[in-house]
């Protein structure tokens, strides 16, 4: 099945994004052939789908209290940190590396605002106003920029090279040689023979 499969007219970029523990443990579960997974994050997954951004790698996975602590390190001292770190260890969660043009900003335009409920008011189809909770439990995260977004992959997926990536994948995916694996929930370079 090929979803995606028109040329993009520029380079693509990567960016890592992340369900969090809110929407990723919320108690609704709902099955596909295949999957089980909470309601909020099957429909986060079929918005990615729809906003036309390639999924390159998709993991499921929860931390421990010493991720999220390393992860938000910049925000030690903040006065959300404490809730910040243990929220963010309280569940399962999804991170994905996504691909796009201006993926980092895309992603961040299609999460919304930080708070939830600034994101209603300013932007209520954003994913933070229609799925938020409160102002931590804001059910994504997105890289703010493309160094970070390469740093949070490496940290997400310690495997994953974008440098290979951009060389070997990307020039594929621009020209719309990429299909859609339902089965895997992620698209794949078509390699023609
Ligand atoms: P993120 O890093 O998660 O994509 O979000 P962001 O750049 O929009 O927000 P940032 O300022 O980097 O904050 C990181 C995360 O900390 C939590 N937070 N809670 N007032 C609060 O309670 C508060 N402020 C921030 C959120 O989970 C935010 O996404
Ligand atoms: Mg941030």
């Amino acid at each position: 099945m090929i979803l995606t499969a028109l040329p993009r007219a520029g380079v693509l970029q990567l960016t890592l994004a992340v369900i969090k523990p809110d929407a990723a443990a919320h108690p609704l579960i709902v099955e596909h052939p295949g999957h089980k997974a909470s309601r909020h994050m099957q429909a986060l997954h079929q918005k990615i789908l729809e906003n036309n951004f390639i999924i390159v790698r998709k993991k499921d996975l929860m931390w421990r209290r010493n991720d999220s602590e390393r992860f938000y390190a910049e925000h030690k001292g903040r006065f959300f940190y404490q809730r910040l770190v243990e929220f963010m260890s309280s569940g399962p969660m999804r991170a994905y590396i996504l691909a796009r043009e201006d993926a980092v900003v895309r992603w961040r335009e299609l999460m919304g605002p930080t708070k939830v409920y600034r994101a209603r008011y300013t932007s209520p189809k954003s994913i933070r106003a229609v799925y938020g909770l409160t102002d931590t439990r804001n059910t994504t995260h997105g890289s703010d920029s493309e160094e970070s977004a390469k740093r949070e992959i490496a940290f997400f997926f310690p495997g994953f090279s974008v440098q290979q990536w951009l060389e070997k994948e990307e020039p594929f995916l621009r020209a719309g040689h990429v299909e859609y694996d339902p089965e895997k929930q992620i698209h794949t370079p078509l390699r023609q023979s």
